[in-house]
């Protein structure tokens, strides 16, 4: 296309033409208004949130969590003193988003350079959606997801209604998923509530194994238990609530 323009008025629209025209040819072109659900998550989710997650590794910073948008504890909320690892602070939080930016944008072999080596560094477009999520501060464009779809696991073994000896051990097979693509977390039981008597606690999504060792930490009563995955996805760890699916029941046998 060879554009000719007679008044300038339309001369002076053309640069604007051109990346419009440019953007919409180009998918490896950024786009110029970078939401969290669209753009920004997904970047995260693929190259930091393993590190910095719900459990972030241990020399990762614990204030903040580029997979949540908002705080799960703002400032000013931790108590004084402040309980340790308090702030939590969500990656729209404008120090965080700043940062985040500033540390993909340096040079992959300069300490401090996230991801760091050797996971290989972002892509410049990728870099570019951060730089511009971060210049939208105080608020990133968080954007919308067309539903919210609970996490779901699926039990390879054992089958319900195994029976084990008291004192033996069992081997659990399970895959966690998430229809709307997110990290699922959260752990595998046979109590009711979250938190007792954990068998597993699940760290990130897809395929997992764990042995329940019955013994451990004491050995339990013989009887038929239920057991239950309490799991989270990305809106249930902001919201710290969690989607409970039973699995089936194992009987401790004497
Ligand atoms: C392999 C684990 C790992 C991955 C993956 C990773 N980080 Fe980090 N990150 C760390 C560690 C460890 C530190 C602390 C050391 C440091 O500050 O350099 C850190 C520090 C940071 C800090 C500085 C926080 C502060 O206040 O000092 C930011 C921001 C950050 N990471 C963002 C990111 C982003 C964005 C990504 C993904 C593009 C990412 N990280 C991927 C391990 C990781």
């Amino acid at each position: 296309m060879t554009p000719s323009f007679t008044r300038p008025g339309a001369l002076a629209l053309f640069p604007l033409l051109a990346s419009l025209l440019a953007a919409a040819c180009d998918p490896d072109l950024a786009p110029e208004a970078p939401t969290w659900v669209d753009d920004v998550q997904p970047i995260l989710r693929s190259n930091c949130v393993r590190c910095h997650g719900e459990r972030n590794i241990l020399s990762a910073p614990d204030y903040f969590r580029l997979d949540l948008y908002d705080d799960l504890r703002p400032e000013g909320s931790c108590g004084n003193p402040p309980e340790r690892g308090c702030p939590k602070l969500g990656a729209a939080s404008p120090g965080v988003a700043v940062e985040a930016s500033a540390r993909v944008d340096l040079p992959s072999d300069v300490i401090g350079a996230m991801p760091p080596l050797p996971t290989r560094p972002l892509t410049d477009r990728q870099k570019t959606i951060l730089r511009r999520w971060a210049a939208a501060i105080p608020a990133p464009l968080r954007g919308v997801r067309a539903a919210e779809r609970p996490p779901t696991i699926t039990l390879r073994r054992p089958i319900d209604g195994t029976r084990v000896t008291a004192g033996s051990s069992l081997t659990i097979d399970y895959v966690t998923d998430d229809p709307d693509g997110d990290v699922v977390t959260g752990e595998i039981r046979f109590g009711a509530a979250r938190g007792e008597n954990v068998i597993a606690p699940i760290v990130n999504s897809g395929a997992g194994q764990v042995t329940w060792n019955t013994a451990m930490p004491a050995v339990i009563p013989p009887g038929t238990y239920i057991l239950r995955a309490g799991l989270a996805d990305d809106a249930q760890r902001g919201a710290q609530t969690e989607t409970v699916v039973v699995l089936g029941t194992v009987t401790v046998g004497p």
